[in-house]
C-alpha cells in the first residue's frame, strides 16, 4: 500500500502562526505536526509516500524528511499550487498510485492509541471501495459527519453541517480502491471552490461501497484546528510522554521497531538531532532493540 499525505491548505484559521509556514510544520509539543500522521501510517506498515504541499512548503518539508531513506521509507513530493480541496490530492497523486489502492491522510491529523493501527492496517490489506474512520466528538459541525441506520450502515455524509445528523466525525485518514482519482476528476467544486473529500466519499456511499469504521474510546483523535486545541494536543502528548518515558509519533523509533532500518544504522537516524534529548531517546530505543534481538 502507498500513502498520500496532504499537507496543504492556507492555514488561515491559525494565522499569524501560519503566515510564513504551513500548519503541518508547526510543533505539537516536541516534534513537527507532520511526524504524527506519518508515524500512524508507518505503524500500519506503509513505506511508500507522496507528500503534497504548497509551493512554499514543499522545500521545507523536504528539508525535514528528505527522501525518507534515513527511515527506511520512500518519500516523493508534489505541489498543490492552490487550495483546491482535499480530493485534488488523489488527482495530483494519480501517477503515484498508478491505479492501485491508496491511503490518503491529512497532515494535521494526530491520533494516539494502538487501536487505531489495527483497523487501518486491515483496511489497507483489503482495500475495496472506500474506507473512512469515524470518531465520536462533541462538536461534529466542524467536520465531515456520517450518520447511520439502525443496522449501523452509513446513510448520509455531510461536510460541516450546521445541524449534524450524528456526533460521528469523519477523520482525515481514508483508504481508497483504484477508482478514487477518476471519481475525484468527475466532481464539481463546492461553493468555496474546492473539490470536497466528502463529495468523493458520497459517490462511494451511493455505490454501496463506503465502509465506515467506528473508532472506539481507546483512541485519541486530537484536534489541531485552533490555537487552544493545538495547545491541548501538545499538553496531551507531553503528559503521556512524561508519564511513560516513551515518545508518541517518534518516526525513528517506529522505523526501528518495524525493522524498516536496522539499529546499526543509528548514526544516520539520529544525525539531525545530535545529542539532544530526542536523539538520546532514539539511541536508547536502538540499544534496547539490539539487546532484545541479541
Ligand atoms: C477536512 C475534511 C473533513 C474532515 C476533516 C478531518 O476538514 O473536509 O470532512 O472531517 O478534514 O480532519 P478541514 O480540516 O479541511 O476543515
Amino acid at each position: 500500500m502507498k500513502a498520500i499525505i496532504l499537507a496543504g491548505g492556507s492555514g488561515t484559521r491559525l494565522a499569524p502562526m501560519t503566515a510564513a509556514i504551513s500548519k503541518q510544520l508547526l510543533p505539537v509539543y516536541d516534534k513537527p505536526m507532520l511526524y504524527y500522521p506519518l508515524s500512524t501510517l508507518m505503524m500500519a506498515g506503509i513505506r511508500d509516500y507522496l507528500i503534497i504541499s504548497t509551493p512554499r512548503d514543499v522545500p521545507l518539508i523536504q528539508q525535514l524528511l528528505s527522501d525518507g531513506a534515513r527511515l527506511g521509507i520512500r518519500i516523493s513530493y508534489a505541489v498543490q499550487d492552490a487550495p483546491r480541496g482535499i480530493a485534488e490530492a488523489l488527482i495530483i497523486g494519480e501517477a503515484f498510485a498508478a491505479g492501485e489502492p491508496v491511503c490518503l491522510m491529512l497532515g494535521d491529523n494526530v491520533f494516539f492509541g494502538h487501536k487505531m493501527i489495527e483497523p487501518l492496517s486491515a483496511a489497507c490489506a483489503n482495500a475495496t471501495g472506500a474506507t473512512v474512520f469515524a470518531y465520536y466528538v462533541r462538536d461534529p459541525e466542524r467536520y465531515g459527519v456520517v450518520s447511520f441506520d439502525a443496522a449501523g450502515r452509513p446513510t448520509s455524509l455531510m461536510e460541516k453541517p450546521s445541524m449534524p445528523a450524528s456526533n460521528w466525525a469523519v477523520t482525515g485518514v481514508y483508504v481508497y480502491d483504484g477508482q478514487a482519482a477518476s471519481i475525484a476528476k468527475s466532481l464539481t467544486p463546492s461553493a468555496r471552490g474546492e473539490i470536497e473529500i466528502t463529495d468523493l466519499n458520497k459517490v462511494y456511499l451511493q455505490q454501496g461501497a463506503l465502509n465506515v469504521v467506528k473508532m472506539g474510546r481507546g483512541v485519541a483523535w486530537l484536534d489541531t484546528g485552533t490555537p487552544e486545541s493545538m495547545l491541548e494536543a501538545a499538553q496531551f502528548i507531553h503528559v503521556m510522554e512524561a508519564r511513560q518515558g516513551l515518545k508518541i509519533g517518534c518516526i525513528e523509533e517506529i522505523a526501528l521497531r518495524k525493522k524498516f532500518v536496522s539499529p546499526s544504522a543509528l548514526d544516520a537516524l539520529v544525525a539531525p538531532y545530535g545529542n539532544n534529548a530526542y536523539g538520546q531517546y532514539v539511541r536508547r530505543v536502538a540499544e534496547e532493540i539490539t539487546e532484545q534481538r541479541a
